[in-house]
């Protein structure tokens, strides 16, 4: 391809989560080809160990690359978390992560100076939102708490009704403590609870809280390394490629993709690493 621009966005996770970022891709560069890699076959990488994240990330980072891949979102906290500073070491595209540009939005929402984080026991063990938010200020306090069972929750759809609550009551009363307004949503599975998460959160601490969820700040973030790097695609007649890949496909990923991307997705693609 002649011109770097209309080479595909790489995008991935360890499963369907990061389809959530997908989306706001999608709606904020409709222009834009990209390759989604869920790593449906591994998933999930937030209970395991960094090195092993690590590696899994680096095997699907060079596949996106070895197609082309101009620029990668590391779509998934807990891979952002462990591995998104040795790809950006190792590649010679653009590396995205979803913690920093979550972390600057919080940073700019919080009037307490406290912000909460949830996310999988990987990415709150690393400390990456602490180290984030003290990039920005570090005179602002992070609580962090790890919520493990959202994700099979938001893969199962289960994600309003009792369980979801009472799931989100356990895990959320520890903030009641705490002076946090703004709550971070740090698992990219976590938007499809997030009308169950702010109904609580609002309940247990007493007050409004602003919930983030890093999709929208990434893909803000992107359009602007694009545009810095000359890598924006040019706009042609034809519609842009979209590419669904997954390292290990069911019946049901139709319906879960289309439920994680908010739009049908069709043709998804079984690769190997
Ligand atoms: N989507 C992943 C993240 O954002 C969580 C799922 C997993 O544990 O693999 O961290």
């Amino acid at each position: 391809m002649s011109n770097p621009g209309a080479r595909p966005i790489g995008i991935f996770d360890s499963g369907v989560g990061g389809l959530t970022v997908a989306r706001k891709i999608h709606d904020r560069l409709p222009d834009e080809p990209f390759i989604y890699l869920g790593d449906t076959a591994r998933v999930p990488y937030g209970n395991k160990s960094p090195a092993t994240v690590q590696r899994y990330s680096e095997n699907i980072a060079r596949l996106l690359c070895d197609n082309g891949a101009k620029a990668i979102v590391v779509a998934c906290n807990t891979a952002s978390a462990y591995a998104r500073e040795y790809l950006r070491d190792t590649l010679d595209v653009p590396v995205l992560s979803v913690i920093e540009p979550a972390a600057e939005d919080a940073v700019r929402t919080t009037r307490q100076g406290s912000i909460g984080v949830i996310g999988t026991l990987g990415t709150v063990k690393s400390g990456a939102y602490e180290r984030a938010v003290a990039e920005y200020d570090p005179s602002i306090r992070v609580v962090s708490r790890a919520c493990p069972l959202f994700v099979p929750l938001a893969e199962e759809g289960w994600t309003e009704g009792d369980i979801a609550r009472q799931i989100a009551r356990r895990y959320l009363d520890g903030f009641a403590e705490t002076d946090i307004d703004v709550l971070i949503l740090g698992c990219t599975h976590y938007p499809l609870l997030a009308p169950v998460i702010t109904e609580v959160i609002e309940e247990v601490t007493g007050r409004k809280i602003a919930v983030l969820d890093s999709a929208e700040a990434t893909s803000r973030r992107l359009a602007a390394v694009l545009s810095e790097q000359s890598l924006v695609c040019p706009t042609t007649a034809v519609a842009p490629s979209r590419r669904f890949w997954v390292t290990d496909i069911s019946d049901s990923y139709v319906e879960l993709c289309s439920r994680f991307f908010q739009a049908p997705v069709k043709d998804i693609v079984h690769v190997d690493l």
